[in-house]
């Protein structure tokens, strides 16, 4: 009997066809999933990457309720066109305190995975309110609105309790000085230090350059972070992974 007379068999008998492809799926499937039960992380851990601070979660709040993700994409993929636009290909470590990820699959505008230190506040505070005034053929909604809606972080500490929950690593520490961290970020005058010393590398700035925390301070705080934690100068895959 040939080959192909053995295949015939299979191919006229529903049953011993369903039976065979199952039995062959299983094993693909157990060989692909059941490594990963024993891998205690899946993620390469890499330097520099930390939790968001308080006002940087704030003003990621802020981009997920007003949609941005509907845009606008947070990772590059690792072709030439890509790297060459946006810089270093995002890395899996780079958004493991995303809950949830921003990963996106519709560029309506440009990825945003590093858009942080690319444009001044005041760009960003000129584009947020109106963006036809500075790119005119820009299709983007304006979001002025954002300065007017003052914020007090009354919640921030519940909202990172959340987020540990989820498994962001926010120790009890980081909690209790929520609200003042959050305050603190957004003002230079303001006594920081304790700060920068939790969250590496924070920006602390008078984001939208009026007094008070408006929603465009954090979201501006959040913009200006994105992408800049890890230091690619300095970076190399573990290739041993
Ligand atoms: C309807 C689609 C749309 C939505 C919603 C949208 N954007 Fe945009 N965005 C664009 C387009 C198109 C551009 C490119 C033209 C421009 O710069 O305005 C852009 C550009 C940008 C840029 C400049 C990026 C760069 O590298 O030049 C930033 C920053 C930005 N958007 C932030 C946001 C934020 C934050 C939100 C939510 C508050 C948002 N966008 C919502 C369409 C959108």
């Amino acid at each position: 009997m040939s080959l192909l007379d053995k295949h015939k068999k299979i191919e006229t008998n529903a049953t011993l066809l369903l039976v065979l492809s199952l039995l062959v799926v299983s094993v693909g499937g157990i060989v692909e999933i059941a490594p990963l039960f024993y891998l205690e992380n899946t993620i390469e851990e890499v330097e520099g990457v930390r939790p968001y601070s308080p006002l940087e979660l704030e003003g990621r709040e802020v981009y997920i309720r007003e949609g941005c993700y509907v845009c606008h994409s947070q990772m590059i993929r690792p072709m030439r066109d890509e790297v060459e636009r946006y810089g270093h290909y995002s890395l899996a470590a780079e958004s493991m305190y995303d809950h949830p990820f921003q990963w996106g699959s519709k560029r309506t505008g440009p990825d945003l995975a590093r858009v942080g230190g690319r444009y001044s506040d005041e760009w960003h505070v000129d584009h947020m309110t109106d963006p036809q005034s500075v790119v005119p053929e820009s299709v983007m909604p304006k979001y002025g609105f954002l300065s007017d809606s003052m914020l007090d972080g009354k919640y921030i500490g519940e909202l990172m309790a959340t987020h540990r929950m989820v498994g962001v690593p926010y120790t009890d520490e980081m909690i209790a000085e929520a609200k003042a961290d959050f305050k603190n970020q957004a003002d230079p005058d303001s006594d920081w230090d304790d700060l920068v010393e939790r969250y590496p590398n924070a920006q602390v700035r008078n984001f939208d350059g009026q007094d008070g925390i408006s929603e465009m301070d954090a979201l501006i705080a959040y913009l200006q972070m994105l992408g800049t934690l890890v230091d690619f100068s300095t970076f190399t895959p573990d290739a041993s992974r």
